[in-house]
């Protein structure tokens, strides 16, 4: 939007170039200040001035520059007539307007010309000397340079005048960049001690005489013209009002009429080629009213001036205000934009609320829906589980009682020499193998629903894991495995849950049997590592092993190894004797090279443990052998003391009670 603004402007602006020959005397800046005061009155026209400072060199630059800048005018004021021509035709050729102001230009290739007649301006001045010496003087005239128009007109309008008496002479001297020859002038002075009047080229010259005139005294002999007749201190019509000067022939600058023209042409308006200047002589008689006229207009100048600066300053004023409005403006619309994006956001925002909050809605339907179902899920499920347990339970019973039965009657035959025994035996170990899995059934569910309570007591570790090896002894010898129990400390004590770890050691010793072929050899060693204050219990054996891969796996409950194809099993077993190390604090390792080795880690002492898990001793449950053996164990007699112990024992299995009371 700003830059919108900018071109606009840009777009009006009118850029006059003016090239000024010469700026250091009065005549000159007075040219410029006029041409300023002009420009100023139109706020969309620049003025830009270069100086050549009189050199013709720099004139040509000048203009080439502004032709180069592609101004919309360009004003000269020729040093030289004759060396500018080139640029200056160049420019009119380009398009560019040219108007000459003051001296001429030995060409017609320019769009207009404005300046006084510097002719007529000799001529005022010879008529004036002729009325005044009634056509019989001495003068001496000081010459402008002969190569500008000015210099050569004024003389030659002067000598047109005096030429046509006789009774006036003239001594003509050369002036040198606009300065009095000083020399030539005291000498002409000395040799013509007769000179009435001197007629200088400008009122510089001519004050310049006065002064040598003065120093002479010869000021009241002597009359002195010039030209140019500017206002103000040291200008021509103060020289006029101070007796210094009989008189000065007005030559206007043309400054302001030059832009005023530059403007008609720019604006495409017909102008005259030659626009004159209007000059007067200002003597005694008018320089007063010149200079109450000129002042006039100079106070009207400088009025104009401040009221200008004036505007300008509002003029700025507006434009920072205007900037900053527009600034406003568009941090309004950057505002509003921001303000209507986030009311969008936030209907979008609370419609996308609303949809999840829809779809949060059904989630939770859903999810309630899947929560109820689960607990349907889990009930029925329970019921199940319920049901199996219960039956589990239902079988132990007469499972206890078949294996008893058989048990009785093994020893019955045994007793009576009958061989039946493989039969026997077969029943008898099926209906363990049969108890040993319900049980297994019953401890997973258990463990499952973490019903599992630890009852841990100091154990010798040692003696204990003996009593569970020697079970398995024959089973070596029938293998002719070699089966080793070692230990690096045989009073070591730990706190086992003895009924938990006699199935966790029944477990591991009946699955290294299993897969243990004839001949191999299965370790138990115990160590006591001091340092981390654990035992390990290690159970190696040299059977088939476990691939690499399975290893992770078979703590899982159910899991069946890929080369165990002696299987039987539940595949239970590992995972309720991980269970029951973890009831311990403990863990187990497996390493399977060149056979399989578990590794069971048990810390020592008790304080790993749950005070209410720590028993003083502990009975081992009754059954609970590895089906895996051949059995053939001795069932010693029940010893009936009467006197000794009575037994409170609660069954709600009538076969079972007659079968316990016998
Ligand atoms: C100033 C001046 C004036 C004269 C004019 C002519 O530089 O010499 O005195 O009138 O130039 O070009």
């Amino acid at each position: 939007m700003l830059n919108s603004c900018k071109n606009e402007e840009d777009k009006d602006e009118i850029l006059i170039g003016f090239s000024q020959s010469i700026n250091h005397d009065i005549w000159r800046k007075s040219m410029e200040h006029s041409m300023e005061i002009e420009a100023a009155l139109h706020p969309n026209v620049k003025l830009k001035i270069y100086n050549a400072n009189r050199k013709s060199k720099k004139q040509i630059k000048d203009i080439e520059r502004f032709i180069e800048e592609k101004v919309d005018a360009i004003i000269v004021s020729p040093f030289e007539s004759d060396s500018i021509i080139p640029v200056i035709e160049k420019a009119n050729a380009k398009g560019i307007p040219v108007i000459v102001v003051d001296r001429k230009v030995n060409t017609s290739n320019y769009m207009a010309y404005i300046g006084a007649d510097n002719v007529e301006v000799g001529r005022i001045a010879g008529r004036h000397i002729v009325s005044l010496s009634k056509g019989k003087a001495k003068v001496i005239e000081v010459r402008g340079a002969y190569y500008t128009s000015p210099g050569l007109e004024r003389s030659l309008g002067f000598k047109e005048i005096v030429e046509q008496y006789s009774g006036i002479k003239v001594v003509r001297l050369d002036a040198y960049k606009d300065e009095l020859p000083k020399e030539a002038f005291l000498k002409a002075l000395t040799e013509n001690p007769d000179v009435d009047y001197v007629f200088a080229y400008n009122d510089v010259i001519a004050y310049q005489a006065y002064l040598v005139v003065k120093s002479k005294k010869l000021e009241k002999k002597i009359k002195i013209i010039g030209v140019d007749g500017i206002n103000g201190p040291y200008g021509g019509i103060q020289l006029v009002k101070d007796g210094i000067l009989k008189a000065t022939v007005l030559y206007p600058t043309g400054g302001s009429e030059a832009v005023k023209l530059a403007l008609k042409v720019i604006n495409k308006e017909i102008v005259p080629k030659k626009n004159n200047l209007n000059t007067v002589l200002i003597d005694s008689l008018n320089a007063e009213i010149m200079s109450n006229q000129f002042d006039k207009i100079t106070i009207q100048q400088s009025d104009i001036e401040e009221q200008q600066h004036i505007i300008k300053n509002q003029e700025e004023k507006y434009a920072s205000q205007s900037n900053l409005l527009k600034l406003l403006i568009v941090l309004f619309v950057i505002v509003f934009g921001l303000a209507i994006y986030s009311i969008y956001s936030r209907i979008t925002i609370s419609r996308k609320k609303n949809e999840l909050e829809e779809k949060n809605k059904k989630i939770v339907i859903q999810r309630n829906e899947i929560k109820q179902f689960a607990k349907e899920l889990k009930k029925s499920n329970e019921a199940r589980l319920l049901f199996f347990t219960g039956l589990s339970h239902e079988f132990k019973t007469p499972l206890t009682l078949i294996l008893s039965s058989v048990e009785s009657l093994k020893n019955e035959f045994r007793n009576k020499g009958i061989a039946v025994n493989t039969e026997i035996n077969l029943m008898y170990n099926n209906s363990r193998r049969l108890l040993r899995l319900i049980n297994q059934l019953l401890d997973y569910r258990k463990i499952e629903d973490k019903k599992f309570v630890l009852k841990a007591s100091k154990t010798n570790i040692l003696d204990f894991s003996k009593s569970i090896v020697c079970d398995f002894e024959k089973e070596a010898k029938r293998k002719l495995i070699d089966f080793t129990l070692t230990s690096n400390n045989p009073d070591l004590e730990v706190y086992i849950d003895r009924n938990l770890m006699d199935k966790v050691y029944f477990n591991l010793l009946s699955n290294a049997f299993k897969f243990t072929p004839e001949s191999g050899k299965i370790a138990v060693a115990i160590n006591e590592d001091k340092i981390h204050n654990v035992v390990r219990i290690s159970f190696k054996d040299s059977g088939i092993g476990i691939p690499e891969n399975e290893i992770e796996e078979v703590f899982k409950a159910f899991y069946q190894g890929s080369n165990n194809y002696r299987s039987n099993s539940s595949g239970i077993g590992l995972h309720l004797s991980k269970n029951f190390i973890d009831l311990h604090k403990g863990k187990v390792e497996i390493n399977s090279k060149n056979g399989t080795e578990f590794i069971i880690s048990l810390p020592l002492g008790k304080e790993h443990l749950d005070a209410k898990s720590i028993i003083e001793d502990q009975v081992l449950d009754l059954i609970y052998q590895s089906d895996y053996l051949d059995s053939d164990i001795q069932v010693s007699e029940p010893m009936i003391n009467e006197d000794k112990y009575s037994i409170f024992y609660i069954e709600d299995n009538v076969d079972l009670l007659d079968f316990i009371t016998n």
